[in-house]
């Protein structure tokens, strides 16, 4: 991720980006908003201005007919005031989820170009949060500083005007204390803005401890670590606690420090105003007009004063987002592709290593189009990482990896990708029906080509006797399977896939002699007229390749054949005495 600490210039920069990539096309909803928030704002000031009229002409010219006038003209600028209000709101807050929805969409849509290690340093809660957390923060402190800022500047204006209108003198005392608080504003905006950025980190960071939680809840059972788990979780929840109390208290010095303000402002035209009544310079109307409009000001200027204060925080979330935003891919497709044909798959001297550990140490072999090879090596000798280079989940550094003549480096992407199917270590089903996990090899396909994918790699068996049969929904990561039915699965998406490159990671590592079996049928009829790649430790898989590739250290040592291998007495040899099974699962 990059870095965060920058100063005040590219915040503009990241508000400006904000306004015309999201929400400048809502502009004639906010300018409509603006006006409603306008006569929100002057309403107050022809308040103010109504009781001047009210005291000096009618009051004592005993007008009845005079008073209910202003009176039904002070009530029909509440109710516009009102109406005028509620309109503005709906309008702020509706353009605000909005702007919200595009930019998580939007962000979604690029974090899924990403390449796979942004994913290995930013853990799934800390992007949840960023999703979801720091777009919500934005979009609530952003409607809230444009409503204050349209309504109530106007009102501030409209009750200046008031103001200025009955004694520009009284005005300035009025205002006696604004310079005073200057600097401590700028103070308070300054340390809100370094507290929300800890406490966006820190969010991001409870997000990430709920994630692993949830995820680990078996291993956190069977360790017995809810209490140690408990304990992380309170030390985060107060890491997150103290910041944004931090950041709450900044705020909460903005209204206080208006108040001293206006307590002065208040004493001094008490003070002036007053001897020029007794002077009979001034009306009590005009004095009662004065004062009302000041009473009037100081909660506008109160919730203005805290505007700056929420845009840093605002600010912080932003900085995150645009920090994902501006991070990009380094995997891309390139620009003309070169068409893939099938052929053999063939690595040519590639290194690669994550970070300055070395993983791949000049990899050379060659797996025949058609044929299945093995790859077969202690774990950690990188025969994982092979199949990632080879889809460019990850980028070999030198050297060459081709499929036919085409190196993947130069293929479309996409391509690269349809054209291999992959069943791999990890956990690949999501939460949806078995259906719906076998489609995704193939989004097009038939209800029919489905259930034959199904029949093939001997899902139907089990899944018939479920009452939902294939439309049961397997649970977060297929939970609600077991590890040999999983696998099943996975495979008849890859059937269904039919893909000319199948890349099999250890498909039966994690099963029992019986789904084994079933499991090795179904991979039987995957890899029949497949260029297949099959990382094994089980010799029955090892001994049906064409060709077993052995590695060591990111290295290949020894290629051949079963009975080739073990006549030469290497490490093949050594292997296959451990039984390979012997061998430490990767
Ligand atoms: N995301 C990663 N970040 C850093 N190192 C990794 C990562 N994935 C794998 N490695 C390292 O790369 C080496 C080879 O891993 P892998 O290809 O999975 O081995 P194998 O599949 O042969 O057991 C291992 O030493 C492992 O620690
Ligand atoms: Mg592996």
């Amino acid at each position: 991720m990059t870095d965060t600490s920058v100063s005040k210039g590219p915040d503009v920069r990241l508000w400006r980006r904000l306004w015309s990539e999201h929400i400048r096309r809502f502009w004639p909803l906010l300018v409509l908003a603006v006006v409603l928030m306008s006569v929100e704002g002057a309403a107050i000031g022809a308040f103010a201005w109504a009781v001047q009229p009210l005291f000096d002409t009618l009051f004592s010219a005993g007008s009845m007919d005079g008073v209910v006038w202003v009176a039904l003209l002070i009530g029909g600028l509440f109710v516009l005031r009102a109406t005028a209000g509620f309109l503005q709101r709906i309008l702020v807050v509706g353009v605000g989820m909005r702007v919200v929805a595009s930019l998580q969409t939007r962000l979604l849509s690029h974090l899924l170009t990403l390449d796979l290690a942004f994913f290995q340093t930013n853990p799934p809660g800390a992007l949840i949060e960023r999703v979801r957390g720091d777009t919500t923060a934005l979009q609530n402190v952003s409607s809230n500083a444009l409503m204050s800022l349209g309504r109530d500047a106007i009102t501030l204006i409209s009750l200046l005007a008031v103001m200025l209108y009955t004694d520009w003198r009284w005005t300035l005392f009025a205002m006696l204390g604004v310079p005073v608080l200057i600097l401590p504003l700028l103070a308070v905006q300054a340390f809100i803005k370094r507290t929300s950025r800890m406490a966006r980190a820190a969010a991001a960071d409870l997000s990430t401890r709920l994630d692993e939680i949830f995820h680990g809840v078996q291993t956190i059972k069977l360790n017995r670590l809810e209490t140690t788990e408990q304990n992380r979780f309170h030390a985060a929840v107060q890491a997150f606690l103290r910041p944004s109390m931090r950041t709450r208290i900044g705020s909460a010095a903005n209204p206080a420090m208006i108040d001293i303000v206006a307590a002065l402002g208040f004493v001094a035209v008490l003070y002036v105003g007053g001897q020029d009544i007794i002077a009979g310079e001034k009306t009590l109307g005009e004095f009662m007009s004065f004062f009302t409009a000041l009473g009037l000001l100081f909660e506008p200027l109160r919730r203005l004063s805290g505007i700056a204060a929420q845009v840093q925080a605002a600010g912080a979330s932003l900085e995150r987002l645009y920090d994902v935003l501006e991070t990009h891919p380094t995997i891309l497709s390139p620009d003309p592709a070169e068409p893939l044909e099938p052929g053999d798959i063939v690595f040519e001297d590639v290194h690669f290593g994550y970070g300055d550990a070395p993983v791949l140490n000049g990899l050379s072999f060659t797996a025949k189009a058609g044929q299945t090879t093995a790859l077969v090596g202690a774990s950690g000798a990188g025969k994982t990482t092979v199949f990632a280079a080879l889809t460019r989940l990850v980028e070999a550094q030198s050297g060459q990896i081709r499929i036919g003549a085409v190196p993947v480096s130069q293929a479309d992407l996409a391509i690269l990708r349809s054209t291999i199917a992959v069943v791999g270590q990890e956990t690949a089903l999501f939460d949806e029906s078995i259906r719906a996990n076998i489609r995704m090899g193939a989004l097009d396909a038939t209800d029919a080509a489905v259930e034959d994918a199904a029949r093939d790699a001997e899902v139907m068996d089990f899944a018939q006797a479920f009452p939902q049969g294939l439309d049961t929904v397997v649970g977060p990561r297929g939970s609600a399977l077991s590890g040999g039915q999983r696998q099943r699965v996975v495979i008849a998406r890859a059937m269904l896939k039919a893909a000319p490159i199948l890349l099999l990671d250890e498909p039966t590592s994690a099963l029992d002699a019986q789904s084994e079996r079933l499991v090795g049928a179904a991979l039987d009829r995957l890899s029949e007229g497949r260029t297949t790649l099959v990382i094994a430790h089980r010799l029955s898989t090892i001994r049906d390749a064409d060709k077993i590739v052995v590695m060591d250290h990111g290295r290949v040592v020894e290629e051949g054949t079963h009975d080739g291998l073990l006549a030469e007495g290497g490490t093949y040899a050594r292997l296959h005495a451990m039984q390979i099974t012997g061998a430490e699962v990767s």
